[in-house]
């Protein structure tokens, strides 16, 4: 898996088109999408709106949740794309500071560039990991835009990152978690629930809402992701033309039920391709554990 990974990422540093993903990768697209945004005059607008941060409270129901678990709090972020985005990080930390939780998980996409790494572009999001503390655990999955490079230094600072496997949270809740299943297209399920008895609680990080049929297979009862920043741009009356997900638009957007797993898809807490946002507000997350 890791040379396969490899082999994307030296694509990605190439600049190669990769079949099956989209204009995302469209590096000319994004130059027509910042040069429009700068002629109507909308860019401060659209960056104000990513700055915007809305905080959604809602509760993930378990099946089999011990009382230990009852009422602790998941704090989820993703697509922090924070070296992209400026004055992000100063919202985010503040935002963090004044919240409380037990857990922190974010689901991927932490740079705003998916060319060659640089460490530089880690900086803001090891201030930001700095700010977050989780008592209970603190964990992540890397995104489309992310290069394998990043996991030493998310985990030097704090985080586990989980590469399509598991983490016993004790009281027989675990939390799993794979790789990008969207592009680098490395994530194992079956691997990451490896080992997970079968009366646990069990949750599952992915990038992007693109394995929800194989996570509800497998025994996962809940499913958190990101990656399609809730379309980033919705029109008036077409409403949300992208949502960069090859998967059921039920499953692209929030909340998602499927058969008895339950899903939250994230809407971003930064912005990708443009540091912008119109009509899709970019959001932080807190997840009450509840017994389904
Ligand atoms: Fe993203």
């Amino acid at each position: 898996m890791l040379q396969k990974r490899l082999a994307v990422q030296q694509l990605m540093i190439n600049k190669t088109k990769i079949k099956g993903t989209g204009f995302e990768n469209l590096s000319a697209l994004h130059s027509v999408l910042r040069v429009g945004l700068k002629v109507m005059k909308l860019e401060e607008r659209g960056l104000n709106n990513v700055l915007d941060c809305k905080l959604v409270e809602r509760d993930l129901s378990l099946p089999n949740l011990d009382p230990f678990w009852q009422g602790k709090k998941i704090l989820h972020l993703s697509d922090t794309h924070l070296d992209g985005i400026p004055g992000l990080l100063e919202v985010i930390v503040n935002a963090v500071q004044n919240l409380s939780y037990d857990l922190c998980v974010i689901t991927g996409d932490f740079r705003f560039g998916k060319g060659a790494f640089h460490p530089a572009s880690m900086a803001p999001t090891l201030e930001m990991l700095d700010a977050i503390n989780a008592p209970l655990g603190f964990y992540g999955v890397l995104g489309n835009h992310d290069f394998i490079e990043q996991v030493d230094y998310l985990e030097e600072n704090g985080m586990r990152v989980l590469l399509n496997e598991s983490a016993d949270l004790g009281h027989n809740l675990w939390l799993a978690g794979v790789d990008d299943p969207h592009l680098y297209e490395c994530d194992d399920i079956p691997a990451a629930a490896h080992g997970i008895p079968e009366t646990a609680s069990k949750v599952l990080l992915v990038h992007s809402p693109e394995r929800v049929r194989e996570a509800q297979k497998v025994g996962f009862h809940a499913y958190l992701c990101g990656h399609t920043h809730g379309g980033q741009i919705s029109l008036p009356v077409l409403g949300r033309p992208f949502s960069n997900a090859r998967c059921k638009r039920k499953f692209a957007f929030g909340e998602f039920d499927y058969k008895e797993m339950q899903g939250y898809t994230h809407n971003g807490t930064g912005a990708s391709s443009v540091a912008a946002r119109f009509g899709c507000p970019s959001e932080i997350v807190l997840h009450t554990l509840k017994r389904k």
